[in-house]
Formats: C-alpha cells, structure tokens, sequence
C-alpha cells in the first residue's frame, strides 16, 4: 500500500487517498508512482473496460513513434503538455538517445507527476524541464521560465499532447487552446495528440468510464474522430489524417488489436504564415 511516507518522499504536497488521473494511468502502464486510492480506480475501469491497460500503452507507443517522427522531420525541442509520469521510457531519454542535442519541457498540473517528473531528471540534465501548469493557460506555458531558458520559440517545437485533451470537457476552450499553441510557435512546429473514443469501446462503456471518473472527481471525455479532428482548429494534418492509434504509423504490419481503437491521433503540422504559401 502506498503511504504518506511516499508523497513526502515526493516532495508533493497531496492526498494519498485522492486518486489522480496522471497516476491511474501509470498503474496502467505498470509504473510505481500510484497510491492504493489510484489502484483502486485503475482496477474498477479495467473492470468495466477490460483492456484498457491495453489502450493506455497502445497510446504511449503512439506517443513515442510521433516523437521519433518529430525528430526525423528535425525537430529538436519539444512541449509535452499533460506529461503524466510516462511510463517506462521518458520523452527526454527517448529524444535524447537519438539527438543529444534534443531539450524537453514536461507541463503538468499534477504535483505528484510534476515532483516525480523532477526526480527522474539527472540533476546535470540541462536539456530537460518540468513546469507545474495548466495546458490552458498557453502564454504561461511559453513564457515560463523554464520554457524560455530550454525552448526557442523562433524555432520549430513539437507539440505533444498524449491523451490530455480528453481530461478538458469544454471542446471550444481546447480548440482555442490548440489555436493558441499554433499562432505563438515558428513555422514547421508540429502537434502529436491522442484522444480517447467511445465508438468501438462501446458508447455504454464509455459512459460508464466518464460516470465512474467523474465520481472520483477526475474529467474524461470520450470523442469521436470527427470531434477530435474538429479540435485542431488551424493545425493541418498530415495526410495521415485522424487516426485510430494503432493504425497510426504502426510499427510492423501486424493486426491491431481491438484496444488499439479505443482512440485517435493525430500529427498535425502549423499553418505557413500566408507570405510564405505565396
Ligand atoms: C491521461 S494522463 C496522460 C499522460 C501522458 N501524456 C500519456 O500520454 O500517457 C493525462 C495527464 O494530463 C494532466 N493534465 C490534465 N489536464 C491538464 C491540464 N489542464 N493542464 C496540465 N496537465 C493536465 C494530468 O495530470 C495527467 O498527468
């Protein structure tokens, strides 16, 4: 059972017996930074959803092919917006193991996963940076220090927004968040999100996912890919388009398994400034 002695350890200030969205996922994901509260929701949606653990690494393995594309397309500095506790391999190792040069800002309102975030970081890491803030609030994001000292905005950035736009309920105000993103950062960024997606889990399950998380106070909304695709607003997509996260880019040609179905993603490029299109 986790304990109190683990939170201070963290150096968060939390209640262990409050679950947190960031730290389900990673007892999903198989992590250790998870209390018994968080465990307990974690085996109550694998219990209405058998398989979402599934779902949860397949839209990790998303995250780590977009990146990779990022930095084939030379992309060098990215925003991971809603980090989460990131499993087992971190963005930064994972960027950095094929360009050292890469830097990573890691931005999430989750003390827990902002502090565990922070003790992953080696302290002689000046590449890597955790910001403890709401996605929503773009200009802080941007103009933060720690994004400032690591990220040039004149410079193309990866987005990252792995299965956090379906913790935020209000469509609009994400759709200007993404908007907001886009019109601040160079031309020749790009966004990779996911989003989850009642369709083929079942709309039934679905609700009774939302319904049970709502009841332990955390927000998730399931999309359908028109919705998702309705979110990114300027961001034109690769030609790829919208697509269910196994199906995106996939590693082998081996079948998808159901899980891989539960959800969208997306990489999406910004707009040129008009005088370039010209
Ligand atoms: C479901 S986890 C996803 C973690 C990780 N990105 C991934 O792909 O597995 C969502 C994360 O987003 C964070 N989050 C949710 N809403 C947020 C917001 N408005 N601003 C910053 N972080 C947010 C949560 O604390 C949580 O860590």
């Amino acid at each position: 059972m986790a304990t109190q002695e683990a939170a201070h350890e963290w150096g968060a200030a939390v209640d262990v017996n409050v679950p947190s969205l960031s730290r389900i996922y990673d007892r999903l994901l198989g992590g250790g930074h998870n209390f018994a509260s968080d465990r307990a929701v974690a085996a109550a949606i694998t219990g209405l959803a058998p398989g979402y653990d599934v779902f949860v690494r397949e839209s990790r393995g998303f995250v780590r092919r977009a990146v990779l594309h990022m930095l084939t397309a030379g992309i060098e500095q990215f925003l991971d917006l809603g980090a989460g506790l990131g499993g087992v391999r971190h963005m930064h190792e994972l960027a950095q193991a094929e360009r050292p040069r890469a830097r990573v800002v890691y931005v999430d309102r989750d003390p827990v996963a902002v502090a565990s975030l922070e003790l992953i970081i080696h302290a002689d890491d000046s590449s890597t940076g955790v910001i403890k803030a709401d996605l929503r609030h773009v200009d802080e994001v941007l103009d933060h220090a720690v994004t400032t000292r690591l990220v040039d905005l004149a410079r193309p950035v990866g987005v990252v927004a792995g299965s956090v736009l379906h913790c935020l309920s209000n469509a609009e105000e994400v759709a200007a968040t993404l908007a907001g993103y886009h019109d601040r950062l160079a031309p020749g960024s790009l966004l990779a999100a996911s989003h989850a997606d009642g369709i083929v889990l079942g709309l039934e399950t679905a609700a009774a996912v939302e319904d049970y998380l709502a009841r332990a106070g955390i927000t998730l909304v399931h999309r359908s890919r028109r919705e998702f695709a309705d979110l990114l607003g300027p961001w034109q997509p690769h030609p790829d388009g919208v697509a269910p996260i196994g199906l995106w880019r996939p590693d082998g040609l081996t079948l998808p398994m159901r899980e891989c179905l539960w959800g969208n993603a997306v990489l999406a490029g910004r707009r040129p400034e008009p005088a370039e299109r010209a």
